[in-house]
């Protein structure tokens, strides 16, 4: 991660002093961002540039659902499956990904081109059901839209 420092640095200067910790966050969604996941030295680096201990970054890490340990594939299915999407046929779209891709939620094609996850309420609830593809929504989706989504997907 110590090629991001200068941007780390240009964040800095945007917060009051001694806000040093703040930053936390946006370091470590561009670190996940250039590598594709947070690992151990991700960790060790931040906590050390930032002046912090490392179990501060391990429970941000532990905190947030979006924050990842471990590489996943180049595109990352995360169907909400909270109450708008649920009434609104999350499980449909969820058992059709499934089908569709041989993977349970969690899990990563044996080609790593896609990771199924479920995730609670994207905020999205008035276009359930809503999956969201990376840094992307894809709302009012019937099993059909899915399809020709994923047809889009190199
Ligand atoms: S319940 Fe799915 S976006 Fe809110």
């Amino acid at each position: 991660m110590k090629h991001l420092i200068p941007e780390f640095e240009r964040l800095k200067t945007r917060l009051p002093p001694d806000h040093d910790a703040t930053l936390m966050v946006p370091c470590l969604r561009r670190i996940q961002q250039d590598r594709g996941y947070i690992d151990n030295s991700d960790i060790d680096g931040l906590a050390a540039y930032l002046g912090v201990p490392r179990i501060q970054v391990e429970e941000v890490l532990s905190f947030y659902g979006m924050l990842r340990r471990e590489p996943i594939g180049r595109w990352h299915l995360q169907v909400c499956h909270n109450v708008s999407c649920s009434m609104r046929g999350a499980e449909r779209l969820l058992d059709h990904l499934k089908d569709r891709l041989g993977v349970q939620a969690g899990e990563t094609t044996a080609d790593g081109r896609f990771t199924l996850s479920t995730v609670e309420c994207l905020g999205s609830c008035g276009t359930a059901p809503v999956v969201m593809v990376n840094e992307a929504y894809h709302e009012n989706l019937s099993a059909a839209d899915l399809d020709a989504l994923l047809e889009r997907l190199d």
